[in-house]
């Protein structure tokens, strides 16, 4: 059966058309049941690679597969109707050439059913992202910290801090914008920057770690629930604590496992009514 669904979604142009309209809502989700439960309120769901870190452990988003990106967002697209899914492009997926970077977005859509890709790099990567858009694969870029790149950066570090480095984010995010790029994810970069760039851009800013001036927002869906660990990024915020709520159950579950008092006959079966 295939993946995709006569869902009425959030489509590409829609998401372009929010700019200046109104905010863009956007959260992570890599499995059905959080992708279930996202998809009304979020006018976007971003199949990222950083379920490398939050669902595999990984200490770093470079080991995912394309194989594994699209199995991710097979399942976030099936359990969905609402959102507009957009997937990403793992790490060796495209780098190497737009031809590489086609049939490995090709598959994320045809296999993953997502409705478009995310890939990181700066205007280097330009003119993969046009390739690939005029080819009929909606792209999502991303510049400033750019994850996949951590052995360059030397860690997870805020970028654009001088001037130079500042303009270079700048002029990343304009090539991409100009190579029809629908948006671009702005991600640990300074604030001022972040703003200049979504005044100065005709496609939707989406920030994180950047501005509240973006045009939208992304934070991966663990933060805000609590399911990440004790240390909240400083650009996060914890709209729920549903890890507490979760160990509880478990607590609760296992003792009533062990004071016998779950399972009951109710939840067996093969036992008539009077027994
Ligand atoms: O992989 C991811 O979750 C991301 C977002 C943090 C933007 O790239």
């Amino acid at each position: 059966m295939s993946v995709h669904s006569q869902a009425k979604r959030v489509t590409v142009p829609q998401l372009v058309a929010a700019k200046g309209e109104r905010k863009i809502a956007a959260l992570t989700a890599y499995i059905a049941p959080i992708a279930r439960l996202l998809d009304e309120a979020v006018d976007m769901l971003l199949v990222g690679d950083s379920t490398a870190m939050v669902g595999y452990a990984m200490p770093d988003t470079l080991s995912m597969t394309v194989e594994m990106m699209a199995a991710h967002s097979a399942a976030v697209v099936r359990a969905t109707r609402h959102a507009c899914v957009i997937a990403d492009m793992p790490f060796g997926s495209y780098q190497q050439s737009p031809a590489q970077a086609f049939a490995n977005a090709a598959t994320l859509l045809s296999a993953g059913g997502a409705s478009g890709v995310k890939l990181e790099g700066g205007q280097a990567l330009a003119d993969t992202t046009l390739f690939l858009v005029e080819r009929g694969i909606p792209v999502l870029a991303h510049v400033g910290l750019m994850p996949q790149y951590v052995n360059t950066m030397g860690g997870f570090k805020a970028q654009g801090m001088t001037e130079a480095a500042a303009r270079r984010i700048m002029d990343d995010a304009r090539a991409h914008a100009q190579a029809g790029a629908f948006g671009v994810v702005l991600e640990g970069i300074s604030e001022p920057l972040a703003r200049e760039i979504t005044a100065a851009l005709p496609i939707p800013t989406i920030g994180i770690g950047a501005s509240p001036a973006c045009d939208g927002q992304i934070l991966v869906t663990e933060d805000i629930l609590g399911l990440s660990g004790e240390r909240i990024p400083k650009f996060a915020r914890r709209f729920a604590d549903a890890g507490q709520v979760i160990q509880q159950a478990a607590r609760d579950y296992a003792q009533s496992v062990r004071e016998e008092t779950f399972p009951t006959l109710t939840h067996c079966f093969g036992v008539r009514s009077e027994q």
